[in-house]
């Protein structure tokens, strides 16, 4: 699989000398969902701004697409990469819904009738059509979220950076950006997701990495960063609720496996509750 985004040993810190990142190392393969899991000040959000390469490192490296972002062969690739910051107060300035997401067709010189087709088409699909004409800094923050991330999606990038796209929205909302994401995904655009909700990462994302204070202290399957209580806690992040429902059922030897999902943990149980009576699980089918 070819490596989209590599980056070697970054570090980045801000005026007054805070230290965001410290000889961060990753690489994207192309088509992949991965995310990026860490609490509060973990750097999330700065090295996302790096792989965008609106801020450059300290030291170290980073290169999308094989180009460095400090170099001049950069810019031409810049739009192939889609940015959803964590906050959308930073990506919405123009008057109206609409003209904040035609902002990236109309600045790539597309005729004013493509650019009101696919900007309804993006609306709708992110479920904001109705909010076409209002100004944006009077919507409510998860529907500023949804219009940041309908600006992203316009552009039709390569490359999908989000930081915590999910935060503030409702529930419902969450399981249809998630899916629109996925749709999105099998369609061939890599995404990079940050996040501290555990919860969204067991059915949406394969790969992730854990950060914490400005290194990254693993990466592997969801499954097996999810599953490592050690590693978590090292993080000072919490493993989803089912994995520690069933972490706990399992050292009582209710259970035989830990699930991430609904679906798995229904499994579980059934499995269990097959078994010859051994517990008090064996009462439950009664
Ligand atoms: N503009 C800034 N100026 C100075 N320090 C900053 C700035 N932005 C972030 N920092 C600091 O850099 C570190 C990493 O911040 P970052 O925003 O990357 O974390 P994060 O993982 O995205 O956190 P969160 O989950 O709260 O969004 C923190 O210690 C933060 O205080
Ligand atoms: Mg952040």
């Amino acid at each position: 699989m070819e490596i989209v985004i590599e980056a070697r040993n970054l570090e980045y810190s801000y005026a007054g000398g805070i230290k965001a990142l410290s000889g961060v190392s990753l690489d994207v393969f192309e088509g992949e969902r991965l995310g990026i899991l860490g609490p509060n000040g973990a750097g999330k959000s700065t090295l996302i701004l790096l792989i965008s390469g609106l801020i450059k490192p300290n030291n170290g490296w980073i290169k999308v697409f094989g180009k460095e972002t400090r170099s001049k062969e950069f810019e031409r690739i810049r739009s192939s990469i889609g940015v959803v910051f964590q906050d959308p107060d930073d990506q919405l300035f123009n008057n109206t819904v609409f003209d904040d997401v035609a902002y990236g067709p109309r600045s790539l010189g597309m005729d004013e009738d493509a650019v009101k087709r696919i900007v309804n088409e993006t609306l709708k699909i992110m479920g904001i059509d109705h909010l076409a004409n209002r100004p944006p800094h009077r919507l409510s923050y998860g529907e500023k979220k949804k219009v940041a991330i309908a600006t992203a999606l316009v552009m039709k990038p390569k490359i999908l950076l989000l930081d915590e796209p999910t935060a503030n929205l409702d529930p419902k909302s969450k399981i249809d950006l998630l899916g629109i994401l996925k749709d999105l995904n099998r369609r061939g655009t890599t995404l990079v997701l940050t996040t501290h909700d555990v919860e969204i990462l067991p059915d949406f994302i394969e790969r992730m990495v854990l950060m914490n204070s400005g290194r990254i202290l693993g990466s592997g399957l969801t499954r097996e960063i999810l599953c490592d209580e050690w590693m978590l806690q090292e993080a000072s992040m919490e493993p989803p609720l089912l994995v520690k429902l069933f972490t706990r059922l399992k050292s009582k030897g209710l259970v035989e496996k830990v699930p991430l999902t609904v679906d798995e943990a229904e499994r579980i149980i059934d499995e269990a509750l097959k078994r010859p009576a051994k517990g008090q699980f064996a009462n439950l089918s009664n």
